[in-house]
């Protein structure tokens, strides 16, 4: 694969990770210009923007607050929050919350620099401006957004989520504090902590992947393998929480340069189509797409088996690459995580039409096994 040997590597944001880092949130954006806080209702009544706030106030940063993202969120709401943006005179934004304000937060920041439609930016190369300055803090640990140069939106036109591609839009600063999201409830914290080991695994295998990707990718894999369980059985597992912030960044980093692979095509599609949640969908696919592609990677296969703590001694490549899938399937049913598509609300009936949008992901592309429209349809009967 000659284009392996010809890459570059780009991780233009500072991270800082530990119990009570929200407190240095001041450091990272300018001193008398006020910011918006994009958020969602969650982090409200967690009492988390109340934090943010008080870091904001002891820098004496002025500070706004648009607290009504929504999940799979849309133009309207990105519309919605610009206009306070600029109604409140802001200079910089906070992204906090899980992927969804955090994306949100990236798309107010290119509107205040480029004006027009959110709709305008969709794709790669269309953000030319340098943006406002802006800082992410994840409250889930599935996402990575707050190292990477993708913002999506839900475009009902296409029934697809379309991403924003550009470096422009990474924050400058990303803060990884387990305290805010010790107690995500595991109904959260399992589908997004799924969403992450999607990312790492979809990256390592596919095309595109590097050493360095690579390094990161499988460290990543080996942190959700020890620690998710932990860190959804309670309130109060601060450690293996601060771990899945951490595998959740590595995993963005990794496919921040790879991009990432058919569960991705496939859940974009399927959540244009329903509202499912991202990381839930992700986690339905993800042992039927890995099926699919054994064969195309059964030596990796073989490395995220050892990574999910399969001991893989005596075992044939092809047999520690099905048990691979076995500990995925295994980590699911532990999470509380549904079989098929159809318990979260997707209907057969939109095979066809989720497939056609599906092949359209630049995904697909960098899969490590080639796919048809047919592969395509059939993955998703399988999954229904
Ligand atoms: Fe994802």
């Amino acid at each position: 694969m000659p284009f392996r040997n010809l890459f570059d590597f780009r991780l233009p944001t500072c991270l800082v990770h530990g119990p009570g880092s929200i407190k240095r949130l001041g450091e990272f954006l300018p001193a008398g210009q006020k910011s918006l806080i994009v958020t969602d209702p969650g982090p409200r009544s967690a009492g988390v923007v109340d934090k943010a706030i008080a870091a904001l106030d002891a820098s004496g940063i002025p500070h706004a607050c648009f607290d009504e993202v929504l999940g799979n969120p849309s133009a309207s709401c990105v519309q919605a929050a610009h206009r306070r943006y600029t109604r409140e005179k802001c200079g910089s934004i906070l992204g906090l919350g899980g992927g969804s304000p955090m994306d949100v937060a990236k798309m107010v920041a290119v509107l205040a620099s480029h004006g027009g439609r959110v709709e305008d930016y969709l794709g790669a190369g269309k953000v030319v401006n340098d943006l406002p300055p802006l800082v992410c803090i994840p409250t889930t640990y599935g996402t990575g957004s707050e190292v990477t140069p993708f913002a999506v939106l839900n475009n009902p036109k296409t029934k697809n989520k379309d991403p924003i591609i550009s470096w422009k839009i990474v924050p400058r600063a990303g803060i990884l504090d387990p305290e805010l999201c010790v107690a995500l409830p595991a109904s959260v914290g399992g589908p997004t902590g799924m969403d992450a080991l999607t990312h790492a695994l979809e990256s390592y295998i596919n095309l595109m992947a590097t050493p360095i990707t690579e390094g990161l990718a499988l460290q990543a894999i080996g942190l959700v393998g020890r620690n998710l369980r932990l860190a959804c059985a309670n309130d109060h597992e601060l450690e293996a929480t601060g771990q899945m912030l951490l595998a959740s960044a590595m995993a963005g980093m990794a496919f921040s340069q790879t991009r990432l692979g058919n569960v991705h095509a496939m859940s974009h599609a399927a959540g244009g189509h329903f509202e499912i949640h991202h990381g839930l969908c992700n986690a339905i696919l993800l042992p039927y797409v890995l099926e699919f592609n054994l064969s195309a990677r059964p030596e990796k296969f073989a490395a995220i088996a050892g990574g999910l703590g399969v001991n893989t001694a005596g075992l044939s490549a092809r047999q520690a690459a099905e048990a691979a899938v076995g500990a995925v399937r295994q980590l699911n049913c532990d999470l509380g995580i549904p079989v098929k598509l159809g318990e979260a609300g997707v209907k057969a009936s939109a095979i066809a039409s989720m497939a056609k949008v599906a092949m359209t992901s630049g995904n697909i592309a960098v899969n490590p096994r080639r796919t048809t429209l047919k592969d395509m349809e059939r993955l998703f009967a399988a999954a229904v």
